[in-house]
């Protein structure tokens, strides 16, 4: 269907002990095959990153941090930074998820210079973008998702951005059980990508993986994972649990396949 590779990557939020994320980890570890056609990517809490790369270890599934500063070390109390993050092991890293947005006043600069800050050290940026209910019900989603993807890459080439992953998630789907419908959520990433496009050019667009995020379930992934521009999911609360995660990791694998 896509020479993308589908991409499930779980959000832990600020869930789990060491020793439970240690546990999880290996339990989602034991199950993703390398070579499966599906990348697997955990986001575990920052006192959990080291355990969980060793958990990890010598398995194809990668790791994920949730947030990070963009300078490399400083007087910046509370804070992570990108250097920090390759030297606990990250492959990956959330920025601008609608949380951070929401509670802990993200915004559109602090997340382009997180962006071009991981880009740097040759992490990936897991881009999250998405609009409120007040914003849909107002028939401003495409406007909010764009000029968040716009705001975020800006200044950016489609070279520097090249690793980006883009996560649609709709802030009325996250947490609520209340998914977005199959084709609403193909919508909106069809116009990512056709944004990008203009943006950045055809061809990187046309690569760049763009997950759904907001109550995936088992019970919802299949039909989500069978839209053409719908890459993969980033999964809350189903990826705490490995019965529930190691669903939805097969569902990215039959996208693969299919
Ligand atoms: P949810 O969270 O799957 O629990 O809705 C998704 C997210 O916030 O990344």
């Amino acid at each position: 269907m896509s020479t993308r590779t589908p991409l499930i990557a779980g959000n832990w939020k600020l869930h789990n002990t060491v020793a439970e994320s240690r546990a999880l980890a290996g339990a989602i570890a034991a199950h993703v095959r390398d070579g499966s056609g599906c990348d697997v990517v955990l986001g575990p809490v920052a006192t959990s990153l080291t355990a969980v790369k060793q958990a990890l270890d010598g398995s194809a599934v990668g790791l994920s941090a949730q947030n990070t500063h963009w300078e490399d070390s400083g007087a910046w109390t509370g804070e992570l930074s990108p250097a920090l993050l390759l030297d606990a092991g990250c492959g990956y890293c959330f920025i601008g998820h609608s949380e951070r947005r929401q509670f802990f006043g993200e915004t559109d600069a602090g997340v382009r210079k997180k962006v071009a800050a991981l880009l740097a050290h040759e992490i990936v940026p897991i881009l999250c973008v998405g609009e409120s209910l007040e914003q849909r019900e107002a028939g401003q989603t495409l406007d909010v998702v764009l000029g968040q993807v716009e705001a975020a890459t800006e200044g950016l080439d489609a070279g520097a951005l090249a690793p980006l992953v883009v996560a649609y998630e709709p802030i009325w789907a996250i947490g609520t059980g209340r998914t977005a419908k199959a084709e609403d959520a193909q919508d909106v990433h069809g116009a990512i990508r056709g944004h990008l496009s203009e943006l950045k050019g055809k061809s990187w667009a046309d690569s760049v993986r763009l997950l759904y995020g907001g109550s995936v379930k088992p019970n919802n992934a299949d039909e989500l994972l069978s839209q053409p521009d719908v890459d993969g999911a980033l999964v809350g609360g189903a990826s705490l649990s490995a019965d529930n995660f190691i669903p939805i990791i097969d569902a990215g694998v039959r996208r693969a396949e299919s």
